[in-house]
């Protein structure tokens, strides 16, 4: 049996009545097209979808909250998710973004949204910061502007301190918060004063997750080879409020030693990509074709999850498609805790994973995939009993 046969066989017969997967995460992108910046690394741009949107104006002013509603329920009509991480394009750039934050909030026990922080004036912070349940993910790739040159060209320059003046604001709000802070050539030596700049100024509220330049653009920009984030494992303790947990810093410091991913991902397991418009491809985090449309496929998860040939690339023992041979991300988290690496009470403590039914989930479909991922036995029961909404 192949392993993404195992991975399905695994969860569907541990899906609840009803038949409905039991992901950890649903991460949906909505409007991938519209950002009011240009990263000179960004994902979307090398995926060719900022080009040419000739009916920006009408997409960014019209109200399509109805649109994703729809899909979410379509989505949900066959998978269980306690989270939503929600991104763009730049979200919160498009109109009804907020109460779209706000309606979700009420379906999922934790909502994250990811933003370039550009939009987040005062109403909208205090605004998400009342739905209890919201928080933040910053793309911030230092404190500095010289760090954050991928992200801000000189002609945008005056950003870096609306973005600086976000961040305070939603700290002070009380937003949990956490920064993707994308591993370059700009940055890769400047992450021990970073993680030093925000103990200094938002702990408590904020944590970093650095990971390096992930496609083609790694070879262009991306960190040479190097101990660059020893530093700040050999001094983990003093930055450990600002941190996510050890074994984390220290997958990305030794990843970064090579530029070589040998560690297994099993993210492709918990989770799939989801666009506004219904499109449904295997991995939030390297954007392959879509398997199909969920307007045209209700059941298109229930049914190609594990069995689809995109999970030939991804489900492995180890990284195969040359895409993951280099890829890290903060999802890593889940792989590391699936690994023994990181314990319950670490994940647990991590914003996005704090939740009561995500850390039950998490737990279950450790449970579940323990036999498949280390070949042992599983002791018990599997996802089926916390699966609920
Ligand atoms: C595509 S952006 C969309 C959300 C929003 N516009 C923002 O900048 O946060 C989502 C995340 O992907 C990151 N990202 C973009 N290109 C990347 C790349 N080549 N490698 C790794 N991360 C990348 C961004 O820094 C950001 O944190
Ligand atoms: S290694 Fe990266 S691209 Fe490959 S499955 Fe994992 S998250 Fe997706």
């Amino acid at each position: 049996m192949r392993l993404k046969e195992k991975f399905r066989a695994a969860l569907t017969a541990s899906a609840a009545e009803g038949g409905r997967l039991p992901f950890l995460m649903n991460d949906m992108v909505i409007e991938e097209q519209l950002c009011q910046m240009r990263c000179s690394y960004c994902l979307t741009e090398e995926y060719n979808l900022l080009m040419n949107v000739p009916d920006a104006r009408l997409r960014l002013t019209t109200d399509r909250r109805q649109d994703w509603h729809e899909i979410l329920d379509m989505y949900h009509e066959h998978v269980d998710a306690p989270i939503l991480r929600l991104s763009g394009g730049e979200f919160f750039w498009l109109k009804g973004s907020t109460e779209f934050v706000q309606e979700a909030s009420r379906r999922y026990e934790t909502v994250q949204v990811i933003t370039n922080g550009v939009f987040l004036n005062e109403r909208r912070i205090e605004a998400l910061a009342a739905m209890g349940n919201v928080q933040l993910n910053i793309s911030l790739d230092g404190h500095t502007l010289e760090l954050n040159r991928h992200r801000l060209p000189p002609k945008q320059a005056k950003l870096h301190d609306v973005i600086m003046r976000s961040l305070h604001a939603a700290a002070e709000a009380g937003l949990r918060i956490d920064i993707q802070s994308v591993l370059t050539d700009a940055n890769y030596a400047g992450q021990l004063e970073f993680a030093r700049y925000l103990r200094d100024e938002v702990a408590g509220s904020t944590t970093l997750y650095f990971f390096p330049v992930r496609g083609d653009t790694a070879e262009r920009m991306g960190p040479p080879p190097g101990d660059h984030l020893m530093p700040l494992v050999e001094h983990y303790d003093e930055f450990a409020d600002v941190l996510p947990p050890r074994a984390y810093v220290e997958h990305m410091a030794e990843q970064l030693k090579t530029n070589v991913r040998t560690l297994g991902c099993f993210v492709t397991a918990t989770m799939a990509q989801l666009f506004g418009q219904g499109d449904v491809s295997a991995c939030p985090h390297a954007w392959v074709k879509p398997m199909g449309n969920l307007a045209q496929d209700r059941k298109l998860l229930l049914d190609q999850y594990g069995s689809h040939q995109h999970y030939d690339l991804f489900m492995h023992d180890r990284p195969r498609f040359s895409f993951c041979k280099t890829c890290a991300t903060p999802s890593d988290v889940i792989n590391l805790f699936f690994l023994d690496r990181i314990t319950e009470e670490e994940i647990g403590a991590t914003h996005l994973y704090s939740g009561e039914r995500s850390r039950a989930r998490l737990r279950e479909l450790k449970e579940t995939f323990r036999p498949v991922i280390s070949g042992a036995p599983a002791t018990g029961q599997g996802v089926a009993q916390s699966v609920s909404s």
